[in-house]
């Protein structure tokens, strides 16, 4: 396959990009992270760290030079920067052009709802009057979401009434950050999957699970979701057709709504390994991770399936801000089948991801409470 040792090259350092780095290590390939901070979670797993702002075309270029094939861990980095590197011969997987349709989350929804791929009904804002004819046509509440570079929630708000709009909007960053607005969606679960697919146009599609999110921040996911097999079938379907859609090489996570009526809608997409497939590590036959190395290196792709009845993740998220604290690590560790994973991140901030604990098992309930009890004894 190929003569070792080859490099991946991460931009960003954060703890998708570190366990992206731990299953790439494992199949003998070195990997190098650009990050901003010196010390990033994934920097800390490997020697090849390059310090440097992804904004920083130079920085990127040099960055590149050093590896074989590059990847990223969030659609935050400009598709011209990508495209940059592409311009020049390097390989980069996901590409620009995936990128560029999923990096401005308007223009990804007019993607999908142009492949009539089901989405919430949404509308672009460019100003205030904008908005407020959103909430006569979508009525209230609805969503105010800014078109980039958000992420747990942060570049969202629920609007419930006119003289909500202009708060909403400034909260949001507006004017300097464009926005849109979207129809709430009064769902009855939130659920996600993720496709895996290779240079070739092969997918593998993971397990359906179900997400809960507390304050826009995923807070658990179960593996396999409790739903029928007609409603398991449909989010298939639409998950693998959107990947299709974008055109994107490694895994795309899709976030689903499932709807009044049993109907089910993309929330939305990332190209990249997914908070809600961490549970992938110890549950499935492959990993998100390694199947996101296997596809961006043009390798075969494994098998997703379960290979366990069940499993819950549940984040470890900041409760406070200061140093993270891990004294109470050990009565943590002393608790059954969890797995706990750390990212090494030496700042707590409240809703901060600073790891996860993963339960496999017989019965999924059981595994959820577990996991929350492993939560519920850190101070974090
Ligand atoms: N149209 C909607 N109707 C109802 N709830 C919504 C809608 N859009 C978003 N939400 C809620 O807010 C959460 C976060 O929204 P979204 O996925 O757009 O934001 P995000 O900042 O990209 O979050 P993350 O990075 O954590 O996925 C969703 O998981 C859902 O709980
Ligand atoms: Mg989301």
């Amino acid at each position: 396959m190929h003569s070792p040792p080859l490099t991946l090259g991460i931009l960003g350092g954060g703890q998708l990009a570190r366990m992206t780095a731990q299953a790439a290590q494992r199949l003998g390939v070195r990997v190098a992270i650009l990050d901003a901070a010196p010390g990033s979670p994934a920097a800390q797993v490997t020697p090849l760290e390059f310090v440097g702002r992804w904004q920083d075309a130079g920085a990127v270029r040099r960055f590149a030079a050093a590896c074989d094939v590059v990847t990223l861990e969030n659609e935050f980095i400009d598709a011209e920067v990508l495209a940059a590197l592409e311009a020049e011969g390097k390989p980069v997987h996901p590409g620009a052009a995936a990128v560029a349709r999923i990096q401005d989350k308007l223009v990804q929804k007019q993607v999908l709802a142009r492949a009539q791929l089901a989405v919430a009904p949404f509308a672009p804002v460019a100003a205030a009057a904008d908005a407020l004819a959103c909430g006569r046509e979508f009525g209230y509440p609805f969503l105010l979401k800014a078109r980039r570079d958000a992420y747990d929630g942060n570049g969202n708000r629920t609007v419930r009434a006119p003289e909500e709009v202009g708060p909403a909007m400034e909260a949001l960053g507006y004017p300097a950050r464009a926005l849109y607005a979207e129809r709430h969606v009064p769902f009855r679960a939130e659920l996600a999957t993720l496709v895996a697919r290779g240079r070739d146009g092969d997918t593998r599609s993971y397990p359906l699970v179900e997400s809960r999110q507390e304050r826009h921040i995923c807070k658990w996911v179960l593996a396999p979701a409790r739903v029928d097999g007609r409603i398991r079938a449909l989010a298939g379907e639409l998950a693998r057709a959107a990947a299709e859609t974008v055109g994107a090489v490694g895994i795309v996570g899709v976030e689903l709504f499932l709807g009044p009526e049993d109907a089910v809608l993309i929330n939305e997409l990332a190209p990249r390994p997914h908070n809600t497939g961490h549970y992938s590590i110890e549950a499935c036959a492959t990993s998100q991770f390694e199947n996101h190395v296997r596809a961006v290196l043009g390798w075969p792709l494994g098998d997703p399936d379960l290979i366990v009845p069940a499993a819950a993740m549940v984040n470890l998220l900041g409760r406070r801000e200061g140093p993270a604290r891990l004294d109470d690590l050990p009565a943590a560790l002393g608790r059954g089948r969890a797995k706990l994973h750390l990212y090494g991140k030496a700042e707590s901030r409240v809703g901060r991801k600073l790891g996860h604990v993963t339960v496999v098992g017989d019965d999924a309930d059981a595994c959820l409470r577990e996991a929350l009890a492993v939560d519920a004894a850190l101070t974090l």
